[in-house]
């Protein structure tokens, strides 16, 4: 792979597609909503967008759930509105790439409706059956990752299935050729269409222990804690054979030029790594979410980025996100001011950066009232803090009615600061963080030591995170506020030009000697060579 490959210079922007923009005032977002918007993302700069599951299903994990691999859900459109949608993309310089939801089907899907309706039929297999244990529980210890067994007893056929996610979400047995075969078809199907790649849902869960081994207890777990951090994954995911499906997944994308496999993977650095695989028989990037998981303070970020680079085996890239559909937006974790750190630090580091959608306007977690929440995992278990409807409520187009996202009954409510909050009037604002965002994006587009370059840390006073991107003869260093306090921070190599900071106030000033920061600032400069 060369260092011209897209994925590598571009940044990836995370659409979740019932949330983004509707078109026929059903309250969710659809097809048409996204390739109305498609201009917004040219301008905003970004290279690429990942959809979210457009897929039928019946929505009891909000896409998640599939019941059709080869249609659009009606919700969303139909298969000539996903065409015109790629078409117009690519026709604006923007790639597609599709949620490929592999672990596990909808228990709706005619696989599974078969699978359960007969221990002898055909699909049985498809599917991951047991008996009971001897005392007539569950088969063994196994956890949902939503609350409770991950197994069900399904009385037709007096055996239980083992689901990894809600009981609506049977795990499939990746163990059965068959069940490859399908799916590497699916990946066919949608590559055929133009697709430029895939995110692959819960990557790591796809090959389960064959002897189905109890998981031990995990020592680290606190009451309080969601119920399957009472158990250490060792045997239901991560498992040695997984690494055979990648390559055959791998090698199914191989055929077709300049397409990308990303994995949806929470797993420590040394793990996660894995995932490259050898010569091209892992995934492009394996997710990197540690940006979300590190507690925010530079000993500990800068401690995780400086092990992930080391851990990144040679020749491959790595890449970093700061927020998804799954995980609390970033403004809500770090707050607003340091929300511009977070984002000047995704866009500069080393590696493919992906972007939450609603996080370049600062958009914040909305708690939800009982009965606005629709996240099962939520239902599952209340009170922890699980749910994840805060961080999923429509983009915030306008300040028109619900924001300008539907002109009905939106699914999820729209939040109350849209008024000001807002596609609209960020835009025209010099000083917002959407300005931030897109002269972030279009620096990483113009400076191809912020895209490409080597990077190294660079001296720094106590709370500060700097580095320096080096690519040619350019050079250029970012210096890093975490604190919210003054700093003074010496420039390597003694003078330079303020190419941008995170106020938006400074473009162009000549520095000398050292760079001031004031609170909550970082800043970009390029340095003289
Ligand atoms: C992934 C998705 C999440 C979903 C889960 C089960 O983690 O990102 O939203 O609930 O997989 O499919
Ligand atoms: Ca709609």
């Amino acid at each position: 792979m060369g260092a011209d490959d897209w994925w590598k210079k571009g940044t990836i922007y995370q659409v979740y597609p019932l949330s983004f923009q509707d078109t026929n005032g059903d309250g969710r977002g659809d097809l048409a909503g996204i390739r109305s918007r498609l201009d917004y993302l040219v301008w905003l700069g970004v290279d690429a967008i990942w959809l979210s599951p457009i897929y039928p299903s019946p929505m009891a994990d909000f896409g998640y759930d599939v019941s059709d691999y080869w249609n659009i859900s009606p919700k969303f459109g139909t298969l000539g509105d996903f065409d015109a949608l790629v078409a117009e993309a690519h026709a604006k310089g923007l790639r597609v790439i599709l949620d490929y939801v592999p672990n596990h089907t909808s228990d709706q899907h005619p696989w599974f409706r078969a699978s359960r309706a007969s221990r002898d039929d055909a699909k049985r297999d498809w599917y991951i059956w047991r008996d009971a244990a001897a005392d007539g529980g569950p088969p063994n210890n196994w956890l949902s990752n939503f609350g409770g067994s991950a197994w069900t007893f399904d009385s037709a056929t007096e055996q239980y299935y083992y689901h990894a996610f809600l009981p609506a979400q049977p795990d499939l047995n990746w163990r059965n050729p068959k069940v490859r075969e399908a799916m590497y078809d699916v990946l066919r199907f949608w590559l055929d269409r133009g697709v430029d790649g895939f995110r692959v849902d819960v990557l790591w869960h796809l090959m389960k222990d064959a002897e189905l081994r109890d998981n031990p207890p995990n020592p680290g777990y606190q009451p309080g804690d969601p119920s399957i951090r009472r158990l250490l994954q060792v045997y239901s995911c991560d498992r040695p054979e997984i690494f055979e499906v990648i390559a055959e997944m791998r090698r199914v994308v191989d055929a077709y030029p300049d397409r990308i496999l990303i994995g949806e993977l929470y797993l420590p650095l040394e793990r996660l790594v894995a995932y490259y695989g050898t010569a091209g028989t892992g995934v492009h990037l394996p997710f990197n979410f540690h940006l979300i998981q590190a507690p925010w303070n530079v000993r500990e970020i800068a401690g995780m980025i400086a092990e992930y680079e080391r851990l990144v085996p040679p020749g491959e890239w790595p890449n970093w996100v700061l927020g998804n559909h799954d995980q609390p937006r970033i403004a809500s974790r770090v707050g607003v001011r340091q929300a511009r750190i977070a984002a000047m630090l995704l866009l500069t580091l080393r590696g493919t950066p992906t972007l939450y959608y609603g996080d370049e306007l600062g958009m914040v977690d909305l708690p939800m009232r009982p009965e606005k929440v629709r996240d099962g995992w939520a239902k599952n278990e209340p009170g922890l803090g699980v749910g994840r409807d805060p961080q999923r409520t429509p983009m915030q187009w306008s300040a028109a009615p619900n924001a300008g996202f539907t002109s009905g009954d939106p699914w999820l409510p729209v939040q109350p600061t849209y008024a000001s909050v807002n596609v609209d009037a960020l835009s025209r604002d010099e000083r917002s963080i959407l300005t931030l965002y897109r002269r972030l994006i279009q620096l990483r587009r113009t400076h191809s030591a912020l895209a490409l370059g080597a990077k190294r840390l660079v001296e720094s006073p106590q709370a500060v995170l700097a580095y320096e991107r080096t690519h040619g003869t350019s050079r250029i260093l970012v210096a890093l506020d975490f604190e919210g306090a003054p700093k003074s921070v010496p420039l390597p190599g003694g003078r330079g030009t303020v190419l941008l900071s995170t106020h938006l106030d400074r473009e162009g000033e000549s520095v000398e000697g050292a760079v001031g920061l004031r609170a909550d600032e970082g800043v970009i400069v390029a340095l003289a060579t």
